[in-house]
């Protein structure tokens, strides 16, 4: 009895082997594999833009670009045969609107309505539209953005700005999975936006993000120069947007990208600063913030390292995915801890349900929103019971953002086109009205 015993772990544990030795192939292969991609475009700057797309033949391909759709008459072209093509365009008009089509003999481009816009510091108002976890393919990924679409009047025009949360991709990240994920179902936004992508457990648990992506490391974009992809940061209009790696990189408060943290929020000055990162401070979904072990501990080392900056700088909102729901706070400040060492008459600034009053300037423990959105593509049933944490759905849907000088106002629009929960922080020192909670 105990020899059969012994004998059927044995081949469990051998199966479980393959299994895994299996996975890793896969996955290894899975994300350098090629893949024939269309163009989209990464580093978008006051002044450039990069075209990258993957052609099924090495050649010379161009990108010709131009002030109207009539009048692309600028061209720029690959220097060698390539099948993976990075071209960047420089020397544009900051805050301009170009349009662009591109051309590689071994592949049909669609080309039909190409354009982008350099980054515009002068922007008075800005729309941002947010999804998170929401690579995995279907009709549900589909339905929430459409709604995105409905919401904007069906116009692009009315879109500034297209950032991921993680998870871009299911299951893995790979190449394929991104065509899939990420390429191919927002066709229509990639080629008018740069997909502004954070990394995911999913994409980081393969090496393709990296490769797909190229991201500001000499401060390009905006902000101070982090000398790594994995963070950085973007000035556009009056955001700046910070970007951290939660899933590769030391969490540590003395590793680089909390260094770097510090550098760039002492030296931003633009009046609204919003920091994305896949793996959230708090939740209590699919994944829990008070479970130590949850995803490696990541969560609590964000917590634990990231919002004391959060509040020294007096960040005015956080965003994250991982959980597949929605979660939302108050205006906090200075917790650090678990769920049952949350006070709301320490940790809580404003009580109020969705109006919150900041200084114009950053000012420390002037408060934080964090925000949950990781049900873009995906659904958990989850407890959503963490007090930090009072605005939580259970439901499918997206994040649209609308900054002014003074007002940073954020909705959650759900997959039936519903908004479920939205809030605004003044900076123009009029007071709220709205009914307190
Ligand atoms: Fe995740």
């Amino acid at each position: 009895m105990k020899k059969n015993i012994k004998k059927g772990l044995l081949l469990l544990l051998f199966i479980a082997i393959i299994y895994g030795l299996f996975r890793i192939i896969d996955i290894a292969y899975g994300s350098y594999a090629f893949v024939e991609r269309q163009p989209y475009m990464v580093m978008q700057t006051d002044s450039s833009i990069t075209i990258k797309w993957q052609s099924p033949e090495e050649e010379i391909g161009e990108v010709n670009y131009g002030l109207s759709n009539e009048a692309k008459n600028e061209t720029v072209s690959d220097i060698k045969a390539t099948d993976k093509h990075s071209i960047t365009i420089s020397n544009l008009g900051e805050c301009t609107k170009y349009f662009y089509l591109v051309k590689s003999p071994s592949m049909k481009i669609d080309n039909e309505e190409r354009s982008f816009t350099t980054l515009c510091q002068k922007a008075e108002s800005q729309k941002l539209w947010l999804i998170g976890d929401s690579g995995k393919k279907g009709e549900k990924q589909t339905k929430v953005y459409q709604e995105m679409l409905k919401h904007i009047g069906d116009d692009l025009n009315n879109l500034n700005m297209w950032i991921l949360l993680g998870d871009n991709a299911y299951t893995s990240g790979t190449q394929k999975e991104y065509n899939e994920g990420l390429f191919e179902p927002y066709k229509a936004l990639a080629q008018k936006f740069v997909p502004w992508a954070i990394i995911g457990n999913h994409d980081a648990r393969r090496w393709a993000f990296y490769n797909i992506f190229d991201f500001p490391t000499d401060a390009e974009s905006g902000g101070v120069p982090s000398g790594y992809e994995e963070f950085y940061s973007i000035d556009n209009g009056n955001l700046h947007l910070v970007m951290l790696d939660s899933e590769t990189v030391n969490r540590k408060s003395d590793g680089e990208m909390a260094i770097w943290l510090r550098e760039d929020l002492k030296a931003n000055t633009k009046p609204w600063v919003i920091v994305a990162f896949h793996t959230p401070p708090y939740t209590d979904g699919g994944h829990k913030s008070d479970n130590d072990y949850d995803s490696g501990g990541r969560l609590k080392e964000m917590r634990e390292t990231f919002i004391p900056i959060f509040d020294e700088f007096g960040v005015d909102l956080v965003v994250s995915g991982h959980s597949h729901d929605y979660e939302r706070s108050k205006l906090l400040v200075n917790h650090t801890g678990k769920s049952d060492t949350f006070d709301a008459k320490k940790h809580v600034l404003q009580e109020s349900a969705t109006c919150y009053t900041k200084p114009l300037k950053a000012t420390k423990n002037s408060g934080t929103i964090y925000q949950v959105c990781g049900s873009s593509s995906k659904l958990d049933h989850a407890e959503l019971k963490h007090p930090a944490m009072p605005f939580s759905f259970e439901i499918m849907g997206s994040l649209i953002i609308d900054i002014t000088p003074t007002t940073l106002s954020s909705k959650f629009l759900t997959i039936e086109g519903k908004i479920a929960d939205e809030f605004t922080i003044k900076k123009d020192s009029s007071a709220c009205t709205e009914k307190k909670q």
